[in-house]
C-alpha cells in the first residue's frame, strides 16, 4: 500500500483557515490531522469543537483526530456526530482502553491508539487486534516543530513485527518531525501514514511539500 500523508492543522495559518482548507482539498493529502489538546494531558492548549465543526463543513478529506486530552472517552459521541473518520486516544490517558476503542468503533469511526515516545509497543499485544491504526509519537506531544526522536524507527520495526506475527492489517501512523530527511526512513521502516505540520504549512509551497512527501 502506498503511504498516506496527513497534514496537521496545528501549523496552519489560523487567520486564513478557509484558504488553508481549500489548499488541502486541492492537494494530494490523504487525510487532515487535527490535534486537540487540553492543557492537562499535554502542556499546551490547541483548539476544540468550534474549529472542528467549521472545518468539517469545508474539508473533503477524511479527518484524523488526535486527542491529547485526559478522559478522551467523554468526546467519542461528539466526534462521531461530526463525521470524524479516525479517532486516536492516547494509551497513557486511557484506564479502560478496550472500552474506549469499542465505543469509537461502535460509533462508526476507525479506532487508533497513540503511544508517547517512552511507551513500548509491546503494551499493545492485548489490544492491537481491535485497532485500525497505531499512532507512534516521534516527538513529545503538545507542540509542532520539534526534533524527531530517532528511536521511533526501531519502534516502527517492532510494531510491524507484532502486526505481521498476528496477521493483522493495522496501519502505523507517525507524528512529529516528519520532513524529507525523516520520511523516507519512516516509510522504509514500515510507516503507512505520515503526519506533517510545519513541513507542509510553513513551506513556501505547501501543495508541493505534500506532493514531495507523497512521491517518496
Ligand atoms: C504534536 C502534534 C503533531 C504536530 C506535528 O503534539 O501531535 O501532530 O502538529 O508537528 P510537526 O510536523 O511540525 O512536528
Ligand atoms: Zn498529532
Amino acid at each position: 500500500m502506498k503511504h498516506k500523508i496527513a497534514p496537521s492543522l496545528l501549523a496552519a495559518n489560523f487567520l486564513n483557515l478557509g484558504q488553508e482548507m481549500e489548499m488541502i482539498n486541492r492537494s494530494e493529502a490523504d487525510w487532515l490531522h487535527l490535534d486537540i489538546m487540553d492543557g492537562v494531558f499535554v502542556p499546551n492548549i490547541s483548539f476544540g469543537f468550534p474549529i472542528l465543526e467549521a472545518i468539517r463543513e469545508v474539508v473533503t478529506k477524511p479527518i484524523d483526530v488526535h486527542l491529547m486530552i485526559v478522559e478522551p472517552q467523554k468526546f467519542i459521541a461528539d466526534l462521531a456526530k461530526l463525521g470524524v473518520y479516525m479517532t486516536n486516544v492516547h494509551y497513557e490517558a486511557s484506564t479502560h482502553l478496550h472500552r474506549s476503542i469499542t465505543a469509537i468503533r461502535d460509533a462508526g469511526m476507525k479506532a487508533a491508539v497513540t503511544l508517547n515516545p517512552h511507551t513500548p509497543v509491546c503494551l499493545l499485544e492485548d489490544i492491537i487486534a481491535e485497532l485500525d491504526m497505531v499512532l507512534l509519537m516521534s516527538v513529545n506531544p503538545g507542540f509542532g516543530g520539534q526534533t524527531f526522536i530517532e528511536h521511533t524507527i526501531e519502534k516502527i520495526a517492532a510494531l510491524k513485527d507484532i502486526i505481521l506475527r498476528k496477521q493483522l492489517h493495522t496501519l502505523i501512523e507517525v507524528d512529529g518531525g516528519v520532513n524529507l530527511d525523516t520520511a523516507p526512513r519512516l516509510i522504509k521502516a514500515g510507516a503507512d501514514v505520515l503526519v506533517a505540520g510545519n513541513f507542509v504549512f510553513k513551506s513556501p509551497d505547501p501543495p508541493a511539500a505534500i506532493k514531495a512527501l507523497k512521491e517518496l
